[in-house]
Formats: structure tokens, sequence, C-alpha cells
């Protein structure tokens, strides 16, 4: 669990009001503001943010939170990546990064290890030994000032790295958890991960050098003892490769806003392009991309262009890239390499101009997905035609603006030299499909926020009409705990959790319960970690709807009285089921004055 007092710092560095505004257009007025929300589609604005509670609400979808919930649902992330995210955002760090002594310390030894390891390697380059390497880096055409730049360098065969680093105090122990040495077989010391190789520092956005991809070089390869290609640094405690991009410590602030990103597959792409200009690329290291790097991407730019291989590999790459970028809100465009197997390649065999040609002339990524859905099939044949067809409808149904989609449709149906009204049909039904079948998934999942807002009720807001009296009044109660927490004694001695009727409030008045027991503020800042968002929303409904007024102990004290009333209801419903004995039993144990059998 992470520290309140951190929490509370975060959401001091996070204003609601400076959050929600690099998502929605809002505008004041009085003490709220308002926008459209960005939760569920919308004409007038009902999505109100409330500075002095630091909360949202949205009147038309019910969606509503804290800073915390509101980055959660907008970038799609858990609890803790949310914080993170956030914390990120205000230059704070993690708790979890600060940790116990014992594993800050490692990984601040990590950290030097691996900038003295970047140091001997690119040292390397002047030695006669490490020649190979500087020949190699050169006959890729890197310039002396490429290679100082990017701090590149080149590891000798042998255990060299490992003794030199020893003889500066580091211990097996730590330069095996960094990644730089293994036990050796023979269990007779260590020896180098990286042998025979350029190597590649990768940097994180503080400049600290968290990790290395090295590349074989020729000679090395006829002798090295792991023949692969590439070999990066495995996870380390300073290092989740699927979490970082390389290059983006140059990346993220070169260049005029509006610029966006470049993102290729190799580190040489990527230092091919900046050498010949194009400041703004980064590339994964040695994986697909991931949702985690796609959410990073989108925190420095709108835009990307994808510049991936030329190969079957690079283009499967390229579908899965634009799907996840997509979904985090990053628009994309495609490169397509003529002549040349990757960007390297081409800058080489073209020039820098060349690129920047290809690079404006980059295609959207639904003319680009058009494209490669056509080269799939056999357009001569009437069954080829017709197949291609049938999916370019499908992926037609995923573009969301409706201008757009019948730009394609028609510009299909030309090509196809087919009807415009038939292709159009067909995408509308495939839409209709496809929403009656989320629709389905929404009501199997009460905790999904309703996308087309008001349509579809969850199943708390059903359980919530259907017990609408019973809904009132632990609204108010809840709403009591979270505004005058000194009512909790007396109110918890009347009534528990478990006396709640619907699920939502139960949860909730857990939640609450199980803090304010603890002498712990019930803040919803504090609950986000336990309750689903939907929870949340009502809570803050609540904590809004009743801010400006206090609520007096006696309407309290009617509330609970409403909810102890359905007990007694439900009771007596329970007393009608008893079987003759057993009622004649229960009459005999109240008039004894005992308590009786506790009402169910
Ligand atoms: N890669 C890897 N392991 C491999 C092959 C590739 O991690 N065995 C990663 C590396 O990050 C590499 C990227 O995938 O930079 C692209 O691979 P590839 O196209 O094979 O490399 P190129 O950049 O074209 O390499 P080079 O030009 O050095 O041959
Ligand atoms: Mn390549």
């Amino acid at each position: 669990m992470l520290p309140e007092s951190f929490i509370q710092e975060l959401k001091f560095r996070n204003d609601i009001e400076d959050v929600v505004s690099s998502y929605v257009n809002l505008k004041r007025g009085g003490k709220t503001l308002a926008g459209l929300c960005p939760f569920h589609s919308e004409k007038s604005p009902s999505f109100h943010v409330y500075p002095n509670t630091q909360s949202f609400y949205c009147f038309g979808c019910g969606a509503g939170g804290d800073v915390i919930t509101f980055v959660r649902r907008m970038e799609n992330l858990e609890y803790m990546e949310a914080l993170r995210f956030l914390a990120q955002r205000s230059g704070l760090d993690m708790p979890d990064e600060v940790e116990s002594d014992g594993s800050a310390r490692l990984k601040t030894r990590i950290l030097e290890i691996n900038r003295e390891a970047a140091r001997i390697f690119h040292q390397n380059l002047s030695s006669p030994a490490g020649r190979e390497g500087l020949n190699y880096l050169r006959s890729r055409g890197l310039s002396d000032q490429t290679i100082r730049r990017f701090g590149l360098g080149y590891s000798l065969s042998g255990s060299g790295l490992y003794k030199l680093l020893s003889a500066k105090g580091y211990t097996d122990d730590e330069l095996i958890a960094a990644a730089v040495a293994a036990k050796s077989n023979r269990g007779t010391g260590c020896f180098d991960i990286f042998q025979g190789r350029v190597m590649f520092p990768i940097l994180d956005l503080r400049g600290n050098v968290i990790a290395f991809g090295g590349r074989l070089t020729a000679a090395a390869g006829q002798q090295g003892w792991d023949k692969r290609k590439y070999l990066n640094t495995s996870d380390t405690p300073v290092f989740k490769k699927s979490r970082n991009l390389f290059a983006l410590n140059f990346a993220k602030n070169s260049g005029e806003k509006g610029k966006g990103l470049i993102l290729a597959e190799g580190y040489m792409d990527v230092i091919a392009l900046h050498q010949a200009g194009f400041d703004n690329a980064v590339a994964t290291l040695g994986t697909a991309l991931t949702p985690e790097q796609s959410r990073q991407i989108a925190h420095y730019t709108k835009l990307v262009r994808l510049c991936y291989d030329s190969d079957g590999p690079g283009q499967a790459a390229t579908a899965r890239a634009i799907d996840l970028l997509s979904k985090a809100g990053v628009q994309v465009k495609v490169i397509q390499i003529p002549n040349a197997k990757d960007p390297d390649e081409y800058i080489k065999k073209f020039g820098p101009q060349r690129f920047k040609l290809l690079l404006e002339g980059s295609v959207n990524s639904i003319e680009y997905t058009i494209s490669a859905i056509r080269q799939k099939y056999d357009l001569e044949s009437d069954d080829g035609k017709m197949n291609c067809l049938n999916e370019l409808a499908a992926m037609l149904t995923a573009i969301p603006n409706e201008i757009s989609r019948d730009v394609y449709i028609s510009r299909i149906a030309a090509d196809f030299d087919t009807s415009k009204e038939a292709l159009a049909s067909q995408v509308n039904y495939l839409r209709k499909r496809k929403r009656r079948e989320s629709e389905k998934k929404a009501m199997l999942d009460p905790f999904a926020v309703n996308p087309s807002g008001g349509g579809q009720k969850s199943i708390n807001t059903m359980q919530r009409q259907n017990n609408i009296k019973y809904a009132r009044a632990e609204d108010g109660i809840l709403a009591a705990l979270v505004l005058n927490p000194d009512y909790f004694k007396w109110v918890s001695r009347k009534i528990r959790p478990e006396d709640f009727v619907t699920d939502c409030g139960r949860s909730i008045a857990q939640a609450v319960y199980g803090r304010l027991e603890q002498n712990l503020s019930a803040d919803i800042s504090f609950l986000g970690e336990s309750l689903d968002p939907e929870a949340i929303s009502l809570l803050v409904r609540l904590q809004n709807d009743f801010s400006e007024q206090s609520i007096p102990r006696e309407d309290v004290e009617t509330y609970i009285s409403t909810l102890l009333q359905r007990r007694t209801e439900k009771s007596q419903k329970e007393l009608s089921e008893m079987s003759m004995e057993e009622y004649a039993q229960y009459l005999a144990n109240i008039t004894k004055g005992k308590a009786g059998k506790p009402l169910p």
C-alpha cells in the first residue's frame, strides 16, 4: 500500500482542472466547469468538473470520480498504473521506486555499473582490440559525431568488462543483477554477457543508462559464444523492455510541436534517421510495440508515423501498432518504403531528401490498411474480389467518423466498380451487429462504462431503480459518512454494511466503514483502490449533491430506519415462510425476553 501522504501530494500536484483540460475543452460556469463528456458521445455538455471537491461527474453516462479515476478511464489504466502516470506527469517519484533501502541501493549500483560499462564500451572503440567495432559502425555510415552522441561502443570477447568492474568494487551479485555478467558453467567466476558486439546504450528520460542492445559484428560472429544477431539486456531492477523506447530521451523534446514521432523497428534505423536530421525517431527494444509503450507515446505526441521494415514481419507489426496506437488516442500515419528493406537502407541509397518526401507522402492508417487488405486477394477473380470487399466492409465499420467512412465507402465502391449503396448497406449492417454484440457484453459486465450513454442500463442502475426508496436512504447515509466522519461512531452502531440493500451501496459501505473503523480518511482518493469505477462515480455524485448542505443527524436517523425497516419487511416475509414449529419457537424466544433467533 502506498502512503496517504503520497496520494495527497499526487492529487495536489495534478489539479483535476488541468488534467481534464488536456483532454476536454472546458467552459467555466459558476463554481464548476463543463464540457462534452469524453466517455460517451454527446452533443451538449453534461460532463462537469468540480474544482472545490477535485472531482468530475457526467450527468449523461454517470461516469465520475477524482483525478485518479479520470486518468484510469481516459487512459484505460489500472489503479497503480494511473498513479504512475500522474506521478510521471508531475515529476514525482513513485514510492515503490524509492522502496526499501536494500533495493534502492541495488538500483543505484546497477545504474553506476551501466554507466561505467557504457564508458568502457565507448573507449574500446579507440583501442586496437576494439577497432573491429569502430570499423563496423563507420561501414554502416555513422559519423564520429553520431557515434559520440549516441554513446555507441564495442564489447570485447572474454571477461574483460567483468574484471574491470570487479576491480572497481562491484560484487558478482551486483554485476549479475545488472545483467552485464553471468556465472560461468565451470563455477569459476563470471564472464561478460556482451562479447564482440557493437553496443547501443539505452537511456531513460533522466539520462540514466538503463540497458544495452548489442549487435554482433562479422568477425566476432565466427567465434562468439552467442551467435544471435542482436542481444538485449534482459529485464533488471532498473529496466523493463516493454516500458521503454530507444532514443525517446532525444526525441521527446526534439522539433516543434505537431511534428510527431517516427516509430521504426531497429536501433540502426533510429540512429540513421537522427543522423539524417529526423531527430524525432524512436524504436522499441527488440520486441513488438506494447500497450504500455503506446500509452507512453501518447503522452508525448498525438501523431506517429510508422516506419517499419518493408518485409512481411514489418507489415504485420505495422497492423498491430496501428491498432494499439489508435486505442491510445494517437493518430497514425504509415510510411511505406519502396526499393529498400528499411529506413536505414533507404536513406543510404536515396538520401535524406528523398526520405523527407516519403515522410510527407505518408498515408493515413486507413489508406494503408485498405491497400494491405487489397494485396491479400487475387482481384482478377470474382471470388477474390468479393472476399476482399467483405473484409474491407468489416474494416470500414471501425471508422468512427461518419463523413470519413462515407468517403472511403465511395472510393472503394468506385475502385471495385460496385454500387456505393450496396457497400454502404453492408457496412451499416455490420455496424449494427457489432453494436448489438457490445451491448450484450455491457449487460453482462455491470462495471463497464456505458459507451453510448443512457441507452443501456447497468445492473447496478437497475437495482437502484427497483429499490429507489432504499437507494436514496443509502445515498444519504454514505454522503453523511463521507462529509461528516464524526457521525461514524453512532451510525455504525445502528447499521452495518450488510444492511445496505444495493450491491453498489453495500460495497461502498464496506470500503467506507473499513477506513473509518481504522480512523483513516474515507476521501474518495483512498477508496479508488478497493472500489470499482461505478461505485466511485456514485460516491462522487453524492459528495457533490450534498456538499452544499450539512446533513442533519435527524435525517440520517430517518435514512437508517428506512433501511432497517426493509430488514423487518424482509424478515416478515421470511416469517411467513416458517413452519408452525419454527414460528412457535420464535415466539417463545421473544416472550422469554431473548433477542430471539437473529433476524435473517
Ligand atoms: N532484434 C532483436 N533480436 C534479433 C533481431 C532483431 O532484438 N535477433 C531487434 C533489434 O532491436 C533490431 C530490430 O529488432 O534493431 C530490427 O531487427 P532487424 O530488422 O533484423 O535489424 P536491422 O535494424 O535491420 O539490423 P541490421 O541493419 O543491423 O542488420
Ligand atoms: Mn531492419
